[in-house]
């Protein structure tokens, strides 16, 4: 069966933090992510990382999605893959790709394009490459015939093969078997001292097996992170790619400032994506719908037709025509039916609210559930949290729910229930009732005047 061994052992000490540099994130997601997601869409399951700096972080960001192996000190990209040889001989039947963790946009069709060629070729090496303007620093492809004899570090190469452009992107495949063999043979009599994973090209052709390159059309898939500018530019390159692509499905921007759209967001056509908007996650949006400005939004489903404006929602469904903000806040759990408005300074937790409901200004409404065409009047907080436990409430259809009622959970409203203005509702209301709640009001007739008149408040 294939497998992947994807190299995370560097620390990125330019990045000037203290975590292993495939972690760090583009477009909301870790660079490792991007590589396992990569190899996962190629068809390659079986996955062994090599972890070196801070390894614990990379476990407990893996769980136990992959396999993990340490490369206790860092001897070069040769001496990474040899801390996989266990994984590998667990079956030498197959293919062996080999990835850098901190290249993100390696792409799926780029890894199975690559193994048809080199299973028809029937290579032991197949080295992915790309042609870059400035080639400076990586390893160049030295070609020969209809494959290739080697790969040269910037730090041993020639002036010759200096001005060679076509780059190694780090990113292989190999028959496991051939590998495991290639590998014994790794020296590191080398410019830098380094066990160069490299290396295995000469190896394989010295011993009379075929290395040959698949060069990519994209020189993206070699853009890796140094520094926090360069991760800062695959940022900039992801995030245009993504909206590149909605744009040609039929999404609208008339600007792209602040606009940070995560690459497994879905979004309709017709649907105008304002300045400031921050989709992340599994979002998906429906056709026709304004979002933002200044929005965000996380593993949400929005139907069509909604106006989610100057707000935030995660975890929630808001159903067609639905219209929320501004300054609205939906929590997870939630789901907004069909035809409701939700307007300024309202927060909605784990909540259902009814089919064309209003709750149009300041109210807090946590673990509810509400019928449809009711009221909720400002100032409506469901007091659900008796501090030590969580209860909900229920109002029924066609309610109207006076300003600033409090509701004490666990309570239930029946179907077209009132509620007065400033009511405190602590039992259940049957159908069609009122409930008031309210001491008696006093007017103390001309209290203003007579305080006026004591001296000290002259
Ligand atoms: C490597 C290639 C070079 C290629 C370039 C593409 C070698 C010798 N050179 O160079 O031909 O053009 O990648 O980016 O392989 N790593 C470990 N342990 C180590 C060393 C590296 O896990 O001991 C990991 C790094 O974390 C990184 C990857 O291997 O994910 C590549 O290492 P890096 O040091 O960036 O290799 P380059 O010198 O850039
Ligand atoms: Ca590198």
């Amino acid at each position: 069966m294939n497998k992947a061994v994807i190299l995370a052992g560097g620390q990125g000490k330019r990045m000037k933090a203290d975590m292993p540099k495939p972690l760090f994130k583009v477009l909301g997601e870790p660079m490792l992510e991007w590589v396992i997601t990569a190899c996962q869409g190629a068809g390659v399951e079986d996955i062994c990382v090599v972890k070196g700096f801070k390894g614990e972080m990379i476990d407990e960001y893996l769980g136990d999605r992959c396999r993990t192996v340490l490369q206790a000190e860092r001897l070069g990209t040769g001496h990474a893959v040899m801390q996989a040889v266990p994984f590998l001989e667990e079956d030498t039947e197959g293919d062996t790709l080999v990835l850098c963790g901190d290249a993100p946009f390696i792409d799926s069709k780029t890894i199975g394009e690559a193994l048809v060629l080199h299973q028809q070729n029937g290579n032991a090496v197949t080295v992915i490459t790309a042609e870059l303007e400035d080639p400076f620093g990586y390893g160049r492809v030295i070609r020969s015939g209809s494959g290739i004899s080697g790969i040269v570090e910037q730090k041993d190469a020639t002036d010759e093969q200096k001005a060679v452009r076509e780059v190694n992107s780090g990113c292989y495949w190999f028959r496991t078997a051939d590998l495991i063999e290639f590998l014994k043979g790794l020296k590191n009599d080398n410019a830098q001292k380094e066990y160069y994973l490299t290396d295995t090209v000469g190896i394989a052709v010295a011993s009379g097996k075929k290395a040959g390159a698949y060069k990519s059309s994209d020189p993206a898939i070699i853009k890796g992170a140094n520094d926090r500018k360069d991760l800062l530019e695959l940022n900039t390159y992801a995030r245009m790619a993504v909206i590149d692509k909605l744009l040609a499905e039929g999404v609208g921007f008339v600007c792209t400032d602040g606009v940070i759209i995560e690459r497994n967001v879905e979004i309709g056509a017709g649907t105008e994506i304002l300045p400031g908007t921050i989709i992340k996650g599994w979002t998906t949006i429906g056709e026709g719908c304004v979002v933002g400005p200044n929005s965000v939004l996380e593993n949400c489903t929005l139907c069509d037709n909604v106006t989610f404006n100057s707000s935030q929602a995660s975890g929630s469904v808001i159903e067609s025509g639905v219209n929320v903000g501004p300054f609205v806040h939906i929590r997870p759990g939630s789901r907004i039916r069909s035809g409701a408005k939700i307007g300024d300074f309202v927060e909605i937790k784990n909540s259902d609210i009814g089919e064309k409901t209003a709750i149009a200004h300041l109210a807090y409404i946590g673990d509810s559930d509400i019928g449809k065409k009711s009221n909720i009047g400002a100032g409506t907080v469901t007091v659900n949290f008796d501090g030590v436990a969580k209860s909900r409430c229920v109002i029924g259809d066609y309610s109207f729910v006076g300003s600033n009622t409090s509701l004490i959970a666990p309570v239930k409203l029946g179907k077209g229930v009132y509620t007065a203005a400033g009511t405190t509702v602590t039992r259940d209301v049957p159908d069609y009732a009122l409930a008031i709640d309210r001491g008696e009001l006093k007017i103390n007739e001309g209290y203003t005047l007579r305080k006026m008149k004591k001296p000290q408040n002259k």
